[in-house]
């Protein structure tokens, strides 16, 4: 049974949502809440196809195109992204359609060879390039480069006609649609940012510097566009400064709170209760936004998106092996690959009888990350936490609440 649905006179969503997926990419959970892979059918003179699924969902895909064509041919299919959970159904919808031609550039051509299609694209593209445009019968539509994001060869293309902007990656986010087309069919705050946040930080989170040049150079187009069509997500038609806004935020590596993420490791319950202690204290001095996390059983991508969102964070370790906890090296290391920067941290040791772990971190923060401040103030615990720790711990959190506060204030200036 088909399932699409209509953005505007002539263009449908022909997508598919995948349940069954544990992990995107092989390493980021989706926990049940799916992930949707969109595609986009223009009805004009000629008809338009933009991007294809996931392989994984293509039996519905082929079934919504049939129902939007109704028996005519499918001209041309778009090609804006070759990764392949969009461009995996490529050269199955080319053997049902051999009357189709792909339009693509020269980059995503060379990767569908790489990837195998080179048979089934042979004799029938069309190479298109920055600011080329083709016009279909009453839609014109001109393409915009967007290397790295998130991949060499993607771009974004504008139907000037309607106003679509068929953003690729950009503006997308994990969770099934389920239903839903426009972003505004839902709250999207309360109930999308979170997983947005974590598609785009985990997925394109090292090229914000490309992330920036793609939102310069689609600036002077925005006044054209009336929906953005991800490959991900909903589609947008409204609000579009609420969500370019956490994209221009994110990609400038800018916290979106002024609050504390505090991140422990801990193996019998006594890091766990230092980590605890110091958000009460941080609570105390008004910190409003705290919020605990477990490192071994909160999956590193949502460290990472948090992290993203938070502008100051505790690291709290124990010693292991003497030197850092794993997970949290695997934390520390996924923010240096993904470029995370300009954060305040402040770090917690423990251990029984060689506590290394705070000399550690602090060195890896200071060398191997941008522009991170870390708080002098040191607080080792030693087995457990004490009544004597409690001055140092005091003092850590007059720091942080101070630092926190600062920064507030630096934000009404
Ligand atoms: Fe959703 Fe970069 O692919």
């Amino acid at each position: 049974m088909h399932s699409v649905r209509l953005i505007t006179d002539n263009l449908y969503w022909v997508g598919a949502n995948e349940h069954r997926l544990e992990l995107f990419e092989n390493i980021h959970p989706l926990d049940g809440i799916g992930v949707s892979y969109n595609s986009y059918l223009l009805l004009d003179k000629k008809t338009v196809l933009f991007d294809t699924v996931d392989w994984a969902v293509c039996r519905q895909y082929l079934e919504n195109i049939e129902f939007v064509l109704a028996g005519r041919p499918l001209d041309y299919l778009v090609i804006n992204h070759l990764e392949p959970d969009h461009a995996a159904s490529i050269e199955e919808v080319l053997i049902r359609h051999p009357e189709t031609t792909v339009i693509s550039n020269e980059k995503a051509f060379m990767q569908m060879r790489q990837f195998g299609f080179g048979d089934v694209i042979d004799g029938r593209y069309d190479e298109v390039q920055e600011g080329d445009t083709r016009t279909f019968g009453d839609h014109t539509v001109a393409w915009v480069y967007a290397p790295m994001v998130h991949w060499p060869e993607a771009m974004v293309a504008l139907d000037v006609t309607n106003g679509a902007l068929f953003s690729a990656d950009g503006f997308g986010s994990f969770k099934a649609l389920d239903g839903v087309l426009f972003a505004d069919e839902v709250d999207f705050d309360r109930d999308w940012l979170d997983e947005a946040r974590r598609y785009l930080t985990n997925i394109v989170g090292k090229y914000g510097p490309h992330i920036q040049a793609l939102l310069a150079k689609a600036g002077p187009l925005l006044p054209q566009v009336k929906y953005i069509c991800p490959l991900h997500g909903p589609v947008w038609r409204e609000d579009f400064g609420y969500i370019i806004g956490k994209y221009d935020k994110w990609s400038r590596y800018e916290p979106e709170v002024n609050g504390v993420l505090i991140i422990y490791a801990s193996m019998y319950g006594n890091t766990e209760s230092a980590a605890v202690a110091l958000a009460a204290k941080l609570r105390e001095r008004g910190v409003k936004d705290v919020k605990v996390r477990d490192v071994s059983n909160t999956h590193v991508s949502w460290l990472i998106s948090e992290t993203f969102k938070y502008s100051h964070v505790v690291i709290a370790s124990v010693t292991y092996n003497l030197g850092i906890y794993p997970l949290i090296h695997n934390y520390l290391m996924d923010m240096k690959a993904l470029n995370v920067q300009q954060r305040t941290f402040a770090v917690i040791e423990n251990g029984t009888w060689a506590p290394k772990a705070g000399d550690l971190i602090r060195e890896f923060l200071d060398k191997e990350l941008k522009q991170m401040t870390v708080l002098n103030d040191e607080l080792t615990i030693n087995s457990h936490l004490s009544a004597d720790n409690e001055s140092e711990m005091d003092s850590m959190a007059d720091s942080i609440a101070d630092s926190v506060k600062s920064e507030n204030a630096a934000k009404v200036e």
